[in-house]
Order: C-alpha cells, then structure tokens, then sequence
C-alpha cells in the first residue's frame, strides 16, 4: 500500500486533501491521472448498467434532501456505529473492529513497559453528517448530508416510472457523492468520510425478488471482471443474519483480496418493499405501482447494487501494480485495463530533429480530436520515456522514427507484451479504437 500511495501521488493519481495544511485524513483529491481513471470508472459503469440496457433509467437526485426522508429510511435512528474510547491513549475505535485495530498498547513513563488500552462503555454514534438548511441553526433547519445515494431513487420511484412509461422490473441507476462520518477512516482511499457511489434500484415484483437478486450479483461479477480485476482476487460473501443491514432481507458482498484482507468492493442487497412502504408511511402519499394489464396494485421490492466509484478506483490500482525486470532494469507498470487508463497513447519522436516532433505532435493533435487521450513527450531516452507511461498505465507508446518519413509507419510498444509493431500513422487511430471497444 506505501508504494502504491507514493506512486499515486508522484504521477497525480490521488492527492491528501488539504496537503499543505497537513492533510485532512480521510479525504482525498484526484489529480489529472486519478480523475481521468476516476471518469472512466464511471463511465464503464453507466455504460454497462444504463446505456446497454432498456430496462434501468439515470437519475441524479440531490444531496441535500428532506430531513424525513433518513426518518423514514431508518438512518436517523440506525445508521451508528458502537464507538468506545480509551481513557490512556484517548483514541477512539469502533468496538465491533476491535480486534483489527492497531494502538491497543502504548509506552508507559516506566521505560520498556507499555501500559494497555482501557475502553470506556460503548456508545451508538450516528454516522451521518448534519448541517442547517438556511440561516437558522437550530433543530427545526437540521440537514443530512446524504449517507447513500439510494434514498433519492426510491422517493423518485413514481417520477422516473411515470415520465420513463417503464414497466416493472426496471431500475434507476445514480453516480453521486456520500458521506459518512466515519470513526475509523483508512486504508487510503478505502473509506473515507467523502466518496461517491455508483448504485442502481431495480424494482421487481414480490415474489421475483430472490431470482432477479441471484441475476444482479452474477451481472455485477461480470462487471468487475470485465474492467480487467483478476479473478483470483474477487469472490462473493454472502451476510450473516448479524451482519445485514436494517433494510435487507439478503446481501451478498463482492470482495477483493486488498493488501489488508478481503473486503468489501460492492453490495448487493435484496431491500424487499422497506424503503418505498417507509416512505409511504412517513410521507402520506401512495407509492403503489399499479399494473393495469393485470388489474393490480402494490409496492414492489427492490434488489439494490451499490458499488463504491472509489473503492472502485483502488481496486483497479491494486491490482494492476506490478513490479518486474525488463532487460536487467527494474520496471513498475500499472497493467490497466485500456479502456480505464488514463492516456491511451503516448507519442514520441526518436529524436529532436528532421521533422519528426511535426510528425508525432500532427498525430497526437488526431487522437485527441479523436477523443483519444494521449500525450506527446520528446525528453530523455526511449527506455526512460516508456518507463514514465509503464508507471501511468498507458497501454500503447507510439515512436515517430526515420522509417516513418520514408513509409509512413510507426512502431507501437504494448505496455504488457512488450512486443513493438509497426502500424501505418494514418491506421494509428482506427488501431486503437478497435482495442477500446467492449464486448
Ligand atoms: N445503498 C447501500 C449502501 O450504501 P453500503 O454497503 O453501505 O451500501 C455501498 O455501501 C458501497 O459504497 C460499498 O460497497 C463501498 O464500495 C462504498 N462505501 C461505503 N462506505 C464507504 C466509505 N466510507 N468510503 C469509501 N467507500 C465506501
């Protein structure tokens, strides 16, 4: 995880918040690498969950929303987390984690001896951040920063069902920040008190709930594996009946083989009919789906996807960091998955000299007309400028040499084989754009 967090900062992937005065610890910044691996996370996902489909609508609800709604939803009274002190080294942990954490000992003023953690009685500590709508700051304006993007599909459900005309089961699928207030934050970007979650609503009738549940973790898996993430490192693990939340009947997680364990990567969760019959309850207004073909009303069941962008994003670090010898010298290369990395193409000139910074700069303006990613640079040798985009992850470095003025080919590098061939310029963009494609 140290090398992977200082490769992350030294070629702006992922930056500590507020760095300069000295970082706020559980937030983070993307830099220009991060946010562009960041986007197409996110695009793969909207891709694969909205645009493929005709049965899962887009919304984008806000984060801001009626204070009844996280009554209604549970979170007011259940979203906490037992936090217990300890009375020597004043750190607080979560007692349920108690086993995990670290501190535990700290020096005692006798030298060589340490004295032992001594923790206060447990108390419920409610996860979600709190602000005040409006100049007022007092109980009556108390606001929740959203703690799951979820809420704002299920009291969107009739709106996004009546204006899309979709029939049950459909879903609504959402990408947006939540925030949670953490009492053990870490793990660099695994959680964190600000993330974003990309998660989908698919509303069933009862009684289909336990098949459409088995359909959407199967299809979530394919996802995951699709985005390159070895299948040796993904697993699933079902709840225990102490481990579901307040709103499931059955969840099944995706794990990943993190360098600090198996943990949680995504959620599936079968929601039954909680969310929208607590919403009826608390708002006074029917949420009923009525089926007119079969004369019939009723509120219908929800299996629900929530997979975290960030989580998401360390993943696909992990996984793809790879440290090996190439011809004697020591290589780190990122082996993202081309779709997901940053730049696409890196484009060098052999040299500085007759004509050829035209020819490789003409060809990197194309690609990115082209909507291809890609960077020119012409310092330092060939081995030194491959090692710069094997650490980036770019999957292709293309070098404008002397045979490209007499043909007018160019020689790509693949990032992982490592095997160069030589591509007609004017095929380069056509060439890359046939590898880009996803089945
Ligand atoms: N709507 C259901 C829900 O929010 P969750 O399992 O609590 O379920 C879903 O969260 C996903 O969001 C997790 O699998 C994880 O990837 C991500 N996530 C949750 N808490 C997080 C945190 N504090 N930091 C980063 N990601 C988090």
């Amino acid at each position: 995880m140290e090398k992977l967090v200082s490769l992350a900062k030294r070629r702006g992937f992922v930056f500590q918040s507020s760095e300069i005065y000295g970082g706020t610890g559980s937030v983070w910044d993307y830099g220009p690498l991060g946010i562009e691996l960041k986007r197409n996370v996110k695009e793969r996902w909207w891709s694969r969950m909205v645009h493929q489909r005709d049965d899962v609508e887009g919304l984008d609800a806000s984060i801001l929303m009626h204070p009844r709604v996280w009554e209604a939803s549970g979170h007011v009274e259940g979203f906490t987390d037992p936090l217990v002190e300890c009375k020597v080294c004043k750190k607080r942990f979560r007692q349920d984690q108690l086993s995990t954490q670290a501190c535990g000992k700290k020096p005692s003023k006798t030298p060589g001896e340490t004295e032992e953690c001594e923790l206060g009685e447990p108390r419920l500590f409610n996860l979600m951040f709190k602000t005040f709508m409006g100049p007022v700051e007092d109980a009556a304006h108390v606001v929740y920063l959203r703690p799951e993007t979820a809420q704002g599909s299920y009291v969107n459900f009739l709106n996004v069902q009546t204006s899309s005309r979709q029939k049950i089961p459909f879903g609504v699928a959402q990408i947006g920040k939540a925030f949670r207030n953490e009492i053990t934050p870490g793990n660099f970007i695994f959680r964190t008190r600000e993330f974003e979650q990309a998660e989908m609503q698919f509303f069933v009738k009862p009684g289909s709930d336990d098949e459409w549940f088995e359909y959407w973790r199967e299809e979530r898996m394919a996802w995951h594996r699709s985005l390159g993430i070895r299948e040796e490192n993904l697993r699933f693990h079902e709840h225990g009946p102490g481990e579901l939340a307040h709103y499931a009947k059955k969840a099944m997680d995706i794990e990943y083989h993190f360098p600090f364990g198996w943990k949680e990567l995504e959620g599936i969760h079968n929601r039954t009919d909680f969310d929208l019959g607590r919403h009826q309850e608390y708002s006074g207004k029917r949420l009923e789906y009525i089926d007119s073909g079969a004369g019939e009303r009723f509120l219908p069941y929800v299996v629900e996807t929530a997979v975290g962008v960030d989580r998401t994003v360390l993943v696909l670090l992990t996984d793809a960091y790879h440290e090996e010898e190439v011809e004697g010298e020591e290589r780190v290369v990122l082996r993202l998955h081309p779709t997901v990395a940053p730049l696409k193409a890196a484009i060098f000139p052999l040299v500085k000299k007759d004509g050829l910074p035209e020819i490789a700069r003409g060809l990197m303006d194309e690609l990115r007309r082209a909507a291809i990613p890609a960077f020119y640079d012409e310092s330092g040798s060939i081995g030194r400028r491959y090692r710069r985009q094997d650490e980036a992850g770019t999957p292709w470095c293309i070098t404008v040499d002397g045979q490209t003025a007499e043909d007018g080919t160019v020689t790509v590098r693949d990032r992982d084989s490592l095997e160069q061939v030589r591509v007609d310029a004017s095929q380069v963009k056509g060439w890359i754009r046939e590898r880009l494609e996803v089945e």
